[in-house]
């Protein structure tokens, strides 16, 4: 794990990244809830924000304004807060300064679902996710793939093909609790006698 900051590990924020669709939104609710955290949705924080759906943020302001906002929120929450679970919206990772910020202040988490997966999930978010309009399949899966080059920046990725959203949530809370110990273990407590 690389460390470039001087947060505690056991207080720095869990980033989740990953490709619309993954699970990111429920698995870091998951998260959050049984770390006793807070839990941000950078999409759901930028919509309450401007009181717009994404949906019409893209079709009304352009995707342009968009990343520029998603890039403000996501230095915002991660340089002034600790102890949060944060989702990102699937395109925010692909902006370099997004990588280097969450990447040094905050612990990252790649959620790594095959093609093949992901495919089967199309039918579910295709209405409401303004990037895949009008983009055939061939488009969506060249998308996906050139996406994964810059989703391979992170601390832990986790192969999600074969969890539900529980199973990939104990994972991470495991991964965390390992490395927290290893790196920045607890001094045990000493009981004195009178
Ligand atoms: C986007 C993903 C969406 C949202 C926006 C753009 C993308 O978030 O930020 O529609 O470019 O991949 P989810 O990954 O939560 O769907």
């Amino acid at each position: 794990m690389n460390l470039t900051n001087n947060i505690p590990l056991r207080e720095q924020n869990i980033v989740l990244i990953g490709f619309m669709g993954v699970g990111k939104t429920t698995i870091g609710q998951l998260i959050a809830n049984k770390l006793y955290r807070d839990f941000i949705d950078i999409d759901h924080e930028i919509e309450s924000r401007h009181g717009m759906s994404v949906k019409d943020i893209f079709s009304q302001k352009g995707e342009a304004w968009f990343r520029e906002e998603e890039r403000n929120v996501i230095r915002e929450l991660c340089t002034k807060t600790r102890l949060k679970v944060i989702s990102l919206g699937g395109g925010a990772f692909m902006q370099e300064e997004v990588r280097e910020i969450c990447l040094s202040t905050s612990l990252v988490f790649f959620l790594d679902l095959s093609w093949d997966s992901w495919k089967q999930r199309l039918h579910l978010i295709s209405s409401t996710r303004p990037v895949l309009e009008n983009r055939s399949l061939q488009d969506i899966e060249e998308l996906f793939y050139k996406r994964q080059n810059l989703y391979a920046f992170n601390h832990s990725t986790i192969s999600t093909d074969q969890m539900n959203a529980e199973d990939a949530a104990e994972y991470i809370i495991n991964t965390l609790k390992v490395s927290w110990d290893i790196y920045e273990p607890r001094a045990p407590l000493v009981f004195e006698r009178e």
